[in-house]
């Protein structure tokens, strides 16, 4: 039986050296299916899972891991991929299912509206936000909201680096629901940033412009898997009720 969402998350632990037991590929799967639930930033999904099974590629994402244990000992990977660069594909994928979505033809006027705004994000806002150019573009928009911003509510983060945050946030939470949902029928998980990204991009035959969000271990925990006892600053000191 799968563990409740505060028993899985009680559960996860970081697992740096795991059983040597298969795990089963199908179930991974299945928890990457609930990684791509996740929310994300303007439902862009500029994400990609590359799930790691076939041996080869696991030694060679272990060399470009530095080795560590927890990449060593898993019996499978998963790289989060962070794809800033599909935003013009996936723009368009927003703007079919809006299309298919509304597709009646006896739409009253509030619907109508509400498809001319969702495909004017999708068509305008959402290209003048991500287009750049070696980051110039970027820093002009950035200056140029800046100023906006002196008399009203702006949204500022436009820069070439606000954007990369912006994609790595998403799967960022995309990796977590994975890492949750792994917990929850009994597997283990290591999230690693730990790694020579530029390695690891050439391994999977990854484009220059996309960046690894993580890469996780998988496995089934040894009884040394976990190095020591959880430990967590203060909640009082992280915790601010306002
Ligand atoms: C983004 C990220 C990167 C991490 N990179 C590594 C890593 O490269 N190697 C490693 O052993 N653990 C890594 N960790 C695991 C953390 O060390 C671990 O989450 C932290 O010590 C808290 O322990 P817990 O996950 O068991 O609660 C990473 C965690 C996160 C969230």
């Amino acid at each position: 039986m799968e563990k409740t969402v505060s028993e899985a998350i009680a559960y996860r632990r970081s697992c740096r050296v795991y059983k040597d037991e298969p795990i089963d590929s199908v179930k991974v799967k299945h928890c990457l299916k609930n990684a791509v639930l996740a929310p994300t930033s303007s439902n862009l999904q500029l994400w990609e899972f590359y799930h790691v099974t076939t041996q080869d590629i696991l030694n060679k994402l272990t060399k470009a891991c530095f080795e560590q244990n927890a990449a060593k000992t898993a019996q499978q990977l998963v790289v989060v991929v962070a794809r800033k660069d599909l935003w013009r594909k996936r723009c368009k994928a927003n703007v079919e299912f809006i299309n298919s979505v509304y597709d009646k033809p006896d739409m009253n006027e509030r619907m109508a509206k509400r498809k001319k705004m969702a495909l004017n994000y999708y068509e305008k806002l959402m290209p003048f936000t991500y287009f750049d150019f070696l980051g110039i573009f970027g820093m002009i928009k950035y200056l140029s909201l800046q100023f906006v911003g002196l008399f009203r509510p702006i949204y500022r983060q436009v820069r070439l680096s606000d954007m990369r945050i912006v994609t790595h946030k998403s799967a960022g939470l995309a990796a977590q629901n994975f890492m949750i949902s792994m917990a929850a029928i009994g597997y283990d998980t290591c999230p690693m940033e730990g790694s020579d990204t530029l390695r690891v991009k050439r391994i999977l035959k990854l484009p220059y412009n996309s960046e690894i969000t993580m890469i996780i271990g998988c496995g089934i925990k040894d009884e040394k898997g976990i190095y020591g006892p959880r430990f967590r600053v203060p909640f009082k000191e992280v915790y601010k009720e306002v």
